[in-house]
């Protein structure tokens, strides 16, 4: 053999080597896109799971987080995870129907949830984990739900009675159950990814929407709508998924050691949410920017009777056995 290509033949080796010695050291990368801002809860879960995996791991998995939609918006989000572009997602539980799981909407009902600790029960109880088996066929698997917390409305016209809200353009997560609620209340739903909903409000493609405070107040939504009424009509939660096959494919340590962080992020992300959405109002307040609407005893009664029947409406849609497990949960009893 030709000295020169003795010599080529170990170069090539050497550099083998070098690469699959490099190769064995190489983190595994988790993305974790989600489209809100850091400081809100979700976001802080997402950044303590980060914290935490890489601690679990000794380093061997490196947690990439995507806040803001940098990487995708809501629906592409989910796509990009079956495709494997991204590992990990935290999508509100509104986000689930265009998936297939459409289930997932029961959360949507309005006045479903009386506080967190009937949520609690739901997530963490028989019905929390059916939804999450239904994932596994569309090859994602579920991890968590997180919480953000009870939703306000937002306008540039004081929404009192049901009736302020007619022929008002509300957007909406891709939830038929949030379109059922607006169209019970006469205004007209508009499905629109959240990265898009302050232009939204700002050029009038929109006249309003529902969201969380810390929500509202990360997105600036308060500056360019006039009211918000605190309503509490509904909530606003998540469930954490991952790509099954990513995950059934991870060394059994790694996962337990991401197991781990899952669980602790868990409880750090649900203990911040209430606090950050007291705050996330207690700054729109201050900023003076917009006027907020207490509902009276009798706006409150007039707002539950225009949705009340949204819960026997979606009944075919959500299934009318996971609506009464999931009120038979939340009420503290078990199937
Ligand atoms: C939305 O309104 O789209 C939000 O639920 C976004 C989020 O993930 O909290």
């Amino acid at each position: 053999m030709p000295t020169l290509t003795r010599r080529a033949l170990a170069a090539g080796t050497a550099l083998l080597l070098l690469s699959g010695a490099a190769l064995a050291q190489a983190p595994i990368v988790i993305k974790f896109s989600h489209v809100v801002a850091p400081d809100t809860p979700k976001g802080r879960g997402a950044d303590k799971f980060k914290e935490l995996a890489e601690k679990y791991t000794g380093g061997k998995v490196k947690v990439e987080v995507y806040p803001n939609s940098q990487l995708f918006k809501d629906k592409e989000e989910v796509e990009a995870l079956q495709l494997g572009a991204v590992q990990m997602l935290a999508p509100s539980l509104a986000k689930f129907g265009p998936l297939g799981a459409k289930e997932f909407e029961v959360f949507d009902l309005p006045y479903i949830l009386p506080d967190k600790a009937a949520l609690r029960r739901v997530t963490d109880g028989a019905l929390g984990k059916r939804l999450f088996d239904k994932l596994q066929s569309k090859g994602i698997t579920g991890l968590a739900y997180w919480d953000n917390g009870f939703k306000v409305m937002s306008a540039n016209k004081p929404l009192r009675m049901p009736a302020d809200f007619r022929g008002l353009k509300m957007r909406i997560q891709s939830s038929k159950v949030l379109e059922a609620q607006f169209r019970a209340l006469g205004a007209l739903p508009q499905v629109m990814a959240f990265s898009e909903v302050y232009q939204g409000m700002q050029t009038g493609v929109v006249d309003g929407s529902e969201n969380t405070p810390s929500n509202m107040f990360t997105q600036k939504h308060h500056e360019v709508q006039k009211f918000i009424t605190l309503s509490d009509h509904g909530y606003i939660g998540y469930a954490v998924i991952t790509n099954k096959k990513f995950w059934d494919g991870l060394p059994a340590e790694i996962r337990t050691g991401l197991d781990k962080a899952m669980t602790e992020a868990t409880v750090y992300a649900n203990q911040v949410a209430d606090k950050d959405n007291a705050d996330a109002l207690e700054e729109m307040k201050k900023s003076g920017k917009t006027t907020f609407v207490t509902l009276t005893p009798d706006e409150k009664a007039a707002w539950k009777a225009a949705l009340e029947p949204v819960t026997a409406d979606m009944a075919k849609r959500v299934g009318k056995d996971v609506i009464d497990e999931f009120q038979k949960e939340a009420k503290g009893g078990t199937q």
